[in-house]
Order: C-alpha cells, then sequence, then structure tokens
C-alpha cells in the first residue's frame, strides 16, 4: 500500500532553545528533568510513524501526551525542533510560503473538537467560508459546499442557522466544511470528545462510513481507547510526547508495549475487538465422497477432534461428529445420512462477540472463504480462551 505521510525523528520543544532539550532527550532525560533543568516543554519526542493512503490513523493518549502538537505539524502549523515530515514525499517542515500553503490548500483540511461555527451564517456559508477566504467565486463555493453537505447527509439543512441543528448536526457540519476544500488528507483533533455517548458512536459510523465511500486518508486524534478500536485501521499510542506502541487494534489490546498501554486496554471489551480468524484452526475437513464411515472416524482420532467439517465438491457441506459416525458405523447405513447439514458458520473478519449465539451450540465454528469453502476452524473454547486476560501477552 501506498505510504501517504510519514514522520521520521520529529520533535517538538516549545519554550526556548531546542537544541539543548532535544540533546537532553537524546542522552536519556526524561521530559520532567527536562522541565526542571530548563524550562522547556517537550511537546513531541523523537516520533515516527508512517500513514498508509487511504487508512484511519488514529492517535491516542493522555491528556498532554502531545497528540495536538503532533498533528500541527502535520498541517505545517507548527515547526518540528528536528526530524521531518513527508505528505507525498513532500517535507512539509522544510517547506514556506506559497509551497507550504499548496500543502495545506490542496492536500490537507483539519476538523477540530470545538468547530466554532459562524451563529449568523447559514449552514451553507459556514462551509463555504474556507472556500471565500481563498478566493474562489462564488458558483463553485456554492457548488462545492452543497457537495460536501451531500456527504455528510446535511443537504437539506444548507439555509439552516448553527443553532436550529443538534450537536451531531453541527459536528458533521465542521465535517463537511473539512472536506468542501477537496482534502486528501483529513486530520481531526478530537472532533467528537464534545459529544455525548449515543451521539459520539452514531458520529464513528458515520466517519466510517463516510471514510468507505471517500476513502480519504485521515489521521484522527482521541483520549479514548474504544473509540481508538472503533476507528484505526491503525493505532498509536503517545504517552510524553513519544510513540509507545503503534499496531492494530488486536496488536495493542493483545501485546500492550508497555503497563501504561496495558492499563488503557484492561477494561476493554475483548470479544469487539479479536476477530475470529485470530482464534482459528487449519480447515481440516472430510470430502464426503471420499470417505467411509471407518477412514472419517481414523481421520478424527489422528487429528484428535470429535467434529469435523465435512466438504462435498470443496463446497462446505456440514458437519460429522464422532457420535454420529460411529453410530452410522455399527448400523451400516450411509455416511452421508449422519452429517449434520446445520453448521455454524461465520466469516473470519466477525468478531468474537458475534460467534457467542454460534458457540453456544458445542460444535466448532467454520469460517467461510467467501466462495463456499473452509478458511479455518473455531472451537468454542477457544473463544472463551482468547477473552481471559490471562493470554493478553500471547502473540495475536
Ligand atoms: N504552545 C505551547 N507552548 C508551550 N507548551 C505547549 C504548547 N502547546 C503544547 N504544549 C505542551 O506540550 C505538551 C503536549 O501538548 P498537546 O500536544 O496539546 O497534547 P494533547 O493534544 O495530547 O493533549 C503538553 O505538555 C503541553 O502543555
Ligand atoms: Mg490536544
Amino acid at each position: 500500500m501506498k505510504t501517504k505521510i510519514t514522520g521520521n525523528n520529529l520533535y517538538k520543544i516549545f519554550g526556548g532553545d531546542a537544541a539543548e532539550a532535544v540533546a537532553l532527550l537524546r542522552a536519556g532525560r526524561t521530559k520532567d528533568e527536562i522541565f526542571a533543568a530548563t524550562g522547556q516543554t517537550v511537546g513531541v519526542h523523537d516520533v515516527s510513524f508512517s500513514v498508509a493512503e487511504g487508512e484511519i490513523f488514529v492517535v491516542m493518549g493522555l491528556s498532554g501526551s502531545g497528540k495536538s502538537t503532533l498533528v500541527r505539524m502535520i498541517n505545517g502549523l507548527i515547526r518540528p525542533s528536528a526530524g521531518e515530515i513527508l505528505i507525498d514525499g513532500i517535507d512539509v517542515a522544510a517547506c514556506s510560503g506559497e509551497a507550504l500553503r499548496r500543502v495545506r490548500r490542496e492536500k490537507v483540511a483539519m476538523v477540530f473538537q470545538h468547530f466554532a461555527l459562524f451563529p449568523h451564517k447559514t449552514v451553507a456559508q459556514n462551509v463555504s467560508f474556507g472556500l471565500k477566504i481563498r478566493g474562489v467565486g462564488k458558483a463553485e463555493r456554492r457548488a462545492r459546499a452543497h457537495a460536501a453537505l451531500e456527504q455528510v447527509g446535511l443537504a437539506a439543512r444548507a439555509d439552516s442557522y448553527p443553532d436550529e441543528l443538534s450537536g451531531g448536526m453541527q459536528q458533521r457540519v465542521g465535517l463537511a466544511r473539512g472536506l468542501a476544500s477537496g482534502p486528501e488528507v483529513l486530520l481531526m483533533d478530537e472532533p467528537f470528545s464534545a459529544l455525548d455517548p449515543l451521539i459520539r458512536g452514531d458520529m464513528q459510523q458515520e466517519l466510517l462510513e463516510l471514510q468507505r465511500r471517500l476513502k480519504k486518508t485521515i489521521v484522527f486524534i482521541t483520549h479514548d481507547l474504544t473509540e481508538a478500536l472503533t476507528l484505526g485501521n491503525t493505532i498509536a499510542i503517545m504517552r510524553n510526547g513519544a510513540m509507545v506502541q503503534t499496531g492494530t487494534a488486536q496488536e495493542i489490546v493483545g501485546a500492550p508495549a508497555d503497563d501504561y498501554v496495558a492499563a488503557f486496554t484492561r477494561d476493554i471489551d475483548r470479544s469487539l475487538v479479536f476477530t475470529a480468524a485470530s482464534v482459528a484452526e487449519a480447515p481440516e475437513a472430510l470430502d464426503i465422497g471420499a470417505v467411509d464411515a471407518e477412514g472419517a472416524l481414523a481421520r478424527m482420532e489422528a487429528l484428535g477432534l470429535d467434529a469435523i467439517h465435512v466438504v462435498e465438491d470443496g463446497r462446505l457441506a456440514g458437519i460429522l461428529t464422532w457420535r454420529a459416525a460411529h453410530a452410522a458405523l455399527r448400523a451400516g447405513t450411509p455416511l452421508g445420512e449422519a452429517v449434520l447439514r446445520d453448521v455454524p458458520a461465520a466469516p473470519p473478519q466477525a468478531r468474537l462477540f458475534d460467534l457467542y449465539p454460534l458457540a453456544s451450540a458445542g460444535l466448532p465454528i467454520a469460517l467461510g472463504d467467501g466462495k463456499g469453502g473452509l478458511a479455518g476452524v473455531v472451537r468454542p473454547q477457544a473463544v472463551f480462551a482468547r477473552l481471559s486476560r490471562k493470554d493478553a501477552r500471547e502473540k495475536v
């Protein structure tokens, strides 16, 4: 996948000569020690990362961990004390004047938490405001504002005023304002933090849906791990200005890099993070056209299974239990009649949460390969084992 944004060894020091503080950091001194010694604040400490085109890259961390500083460096609002930040290979930190304005105008848009809408302007005027100050003509402004409002489902409210809209709708206007300039990269700094939980959940789903349609590259900041896990293709966790872990939701929750990350993950509902594929075993199956009851029993015994999936012409056809195969052998009835045709099945990307009702049948769950065949098998015990925190450092 193509890399859209790269950060290389970024530092940001506030309040004085950065060279001294950077040297102290490189010598292993902490943010607090540097503040005590120099009065300078470490905003970002040796951060490197890369964001793939079209992904949602979430930066998560407590307040003061450096998230906003990082995102402001990406759009050139803050210049790094050291390091480089590349968007499509262009070093934003090294550009100035017209080149930097072009990056901001054409590539990047920012959506903030406290998106102050102008109360005396209509929704459409609010959305097109940024275009107006860039000198875009009236007709084009209207068209682009309308298209952006359409994307967030607010076209019908173009002539409303902000105070006539709910909090969630106002936030969508903020998003439309970001989209109106047609950016390739959206930077979102805690855009949903001020919303109440139900509306926030809706906005997260809308953002995912919007992302599926528009395929923007999004850097999304949050201090909430559940939000990070819901939205992020990749999640980077920041502490004291440094990125302490970067990975997928399953990697972060399954193997937290340190106690700080582990503390965040402790109360996470693991069934919403881990997928069926993460607990799957190899897809052992019998070809029902090529085996008799004796052969089936021998195969199950060799594999240590008390039930095995059955395929017919390469397609999943059911499941055979040891007990049923044994009964068929004793009665001399055809093995095909012993096969249970109704098998619990799920796609590999299903969450463990979705497997609960299937696991209750006590039979292994078939993971489909999308073409009618078998991609893997999940034992009910494996689902519950994955949910216990004891295996927290197991590989995922
Ligand atoms: N303009 C500034 N001047 C001095 N210190 C700052 C400035 N902006 C941020 N900081 C400090 O840098 C650190 C990171 O801040 P910030 O990036 O805003 O964190 P976050 O967005 O994660 O809450 C904090 O210690 C903060 O106090
Ligand atoms: Mg912030």
